[in-house]
């Protein structure tokens, strides 16, 4: 299972890759701008910034709607730098810009994915990841994990190659879960994957290990 962080917080995203366990980053717009990074010189520069930290891919997204917006913004953004993989809203001329991009060997993230024919229409449409919207789901009483299941049934029918990416995770218990229904990739924020450190008999473990080595010191 792949872990990526999903943030626009270089320190986060440092201490996550000083970990040794990112495989890369996710990013929208709403998380730039949490982060106070406005404007799209700062944004493109802030996405190269994400690119110089971590070694694997960082998904940056159009703010386009339309086909043709789309593919000139994703082209942009795919010249910053080769680790860029382009994030596309799962609207119609998203598919089609991600049958553009996924034509072209260009790296895809197809985004705002709320049901199991939404994904299928991604994995038609080529596309490298794709990104179910787990909490949000379960923020309207509907459950999150069972899409991960249904679209992983899915895809293992055809041997679709897109990867399912759960995204919106809020939890460590999200990421237990995902790696449970193979989801092939997890994003979430720093707090869900420094859970996964967590146990009380760890923490009394390691005390008396080191009480004990110290009463022949
Ligand atoms: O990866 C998608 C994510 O950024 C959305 O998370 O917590 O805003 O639903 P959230």
């Amino acid at each position: 299972m792949k872990f990526f962080i999903d943030t626009a917080n270089l320190d986060q995203i440092k201490e996550a890759q000083d970990l040794g366990i990112l495989d890369g980053v996710t990013t929208n717009p709403s998380l730039m701008a949490k982060e106070g990074i406005t404007g799209t010189n700062n944004i493109l520069k802030h996405y190269v910034d994400i690119c110089n930290i971590v070694d694997g891919d960082v998904s940056a997204e159009v703010i386009s709607t339309d086909f043709d917006g789309m593919v000139r913004e994703g082209e942009a953004l795919a010249d910053l730098h080769d680790q860029i993989v382009i994030k596309l809203p799962m609207i119609k001329d998203g598919v089609k810009a991600c049958k553009y991009f996924s034509s072209k060997g260009i790296k895809t993230n197809v985004t705002l994915v709320f049901s199991p024919g939404q994904a299928l229409l991604a994995a038609k449409a080529g596309a490298t990841y794709v990104s179910p919207f787990i909490g949000r789901l379960d923020d309207v009483s509907t459950d999150g994990l069972n899409l991960i299941g249904e679209i992983r049934h899915i895809y293992d029918n055809y041997a679709f190659e897109t990867q399912i990416l759960a995204a919106s995770i809020r939890h460590t218990m999200h990421i237990i879960d995902c790696a449970k229904l193979g989801a092939d990739v997890m994003t979430g924020p720093l707090s869900s994957i420094l859970g996964l450190l967590k146990h009380p008999l760890t923490d009394i473990g390691l005390e008396k290990f080191l009480a004990d080595y110290n009463k022949g010191n």
